[in-house]
């Protein structure tokens, strides 16, 4: 069994700890996996393999660590990783279809955990992880365990097996833990959170990481809506979405990419007009609202040693806070039932 927060762990993980995951249960796990959409998220194994690989880099060359997301992949998955030549191919094939995808998820999950650990420091008092997957931040940041409550969100097929991954890792489930079986494609977050322990008056934070681009505009909007209206002020959302250039697949690695997702069952169904994500997230009730380009996250963490990697301009990031005004015109509206309407204009209209 493992402690908890071995983000702190310095020793490299290696292709070869495959052999300390369970095959046999994994692989009884993995025989009742329908690729199409029924079973765990093929998407969320992708980029925990991701996080396996910058792990095993030195420790002055990886620019995130996650010493548990090996134990998420397939073994056999894993396997074909451990043949050099089959490995190299697969990285060039990947880079040829999605050209510098792979360094942007991985300044993906730095951003968003260095994220999570300054949000801690000001003081945040609950975690709401949105299409979790194999997240283990719950799990490997210090500080979250005993002050700050974490919720995992997920569809039932993914979070059971993450939850099975867990218990065999740390022999039980932490309590500071709360998983919540949610399917954006036919239901809504809110009452399911809030029957879940999920407290309206606490400072929250939301992350949705590679989730927003597969579930339907109208689960986004009600996403952020649920957020506007039932978070206290200082609360805020930080997500990463694609260009509809991707989701529509318009621009060529868009269609590459657009065409994978819907191989693997996981078809995209929402993404952003260019240039449009902060009036977006304005008219949904945010402000303080910033946008992290491929440039800004590259600069960040592409230095020394990695200054050559390149990372592609179609994953952008963006964070923004519950906006004070429209927080209180709703609250103060809550008690009178008025319904505010957001106009295309930005502007903000109260209907009774
Ligand atoms: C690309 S994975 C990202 C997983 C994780 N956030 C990460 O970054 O490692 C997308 C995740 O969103 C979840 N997801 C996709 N569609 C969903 C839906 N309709 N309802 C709930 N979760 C969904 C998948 O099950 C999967 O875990």
């Amino acid at each position: 069994m493992q402690e908890l927060n071995g983000s702190e762990s310095k020793g490299n993980i290696g292709i070869d700890d495959v052999n300390k995951v369970d095959l046999k249960a994994h692989l009884k796990v993995e025989s009742e996996i329908n690729p199409k959409r029924k079973g765990p998220s093929i998407m969320a194994e992708g980029i925990a393999l991701h996080r396996v690989v910058e792990s095993a880099k030195p420790e002055g060359e990886r620019i995130c660590y996650d010493p548990y997301a090996i134990r998420f992949i397939r073994p056999e998955f894993l396997e074909s990783f451990k043949d050099p030549v089959k490995a190299k191919a697969a990285h060039e094939q990947y880079e040829r279809l999605f050209p510098g995808f792979g360094n942007s998820v991985r300044a993906r999950v730095r951003f968003f955990d260095d994220f999570v650990k300054t949000a801690l420091d000001e003081g945040i008092e609950q975690l709401v992880i949105l299409g979790a997957g194999y997240d283990t931040r719950a799990y490997r940041i210090e500080g979250l365990k005993g002050k700050v409550k974490v919720f995992e969100v997920d569809r039932p097929e993914t979070q059971e097996l993450k939850i099975k991954k867990i218990k065999e890792i740390f022999g039980s489930l932490p309590d500071h833990v709360v998983y919540v079986q949610v399917d954006f494609d036919i239901e809504t977050l809110g009452q399911k959170l809030i029957d879940s322990g999920y407290d309206r008056s606490l400072k929250s934070l939301f992350i949705m990481e590679g989730l927003v681009m597969y579930i339907p505009p109208k689960a986004v909007d009600d996403t952020l809506a649920f957020i506007v209206e039932n978070s206290c002020l200082g609360s805020s959302v930080l997500f990463d979405y694609f260009p509809e250039s991707v989701t529509e697949g318009t621009c060529e690695v868009g269609r590459n990419m657009k065409a994978f997702a819907e191989d693997k069952g996981e078809p995209f169904q929402f993404g952003i007009k260019e240039g449009t994500v902060k009036t977006f997230l304005a008219q949904r009730g945010f402000s303080q609202i910033q946008n992290v380009t491929s440039e800004d996250y590259k600069q960040a963490y592409d230095q020394g040693v990695n200054e050559g990697r390149t990372v592609s301009n179609l994953l952008n990031f963006v964070h923004a806070t519950v906006d004070e005004l429209n927080w209180h015109i709703l609250q103060s509206t809550r008690s009178k039932r008025a319904t505010i309407c957001f106009l295309e204009s930005g502007r903000i209209r109260l209907e009774p």
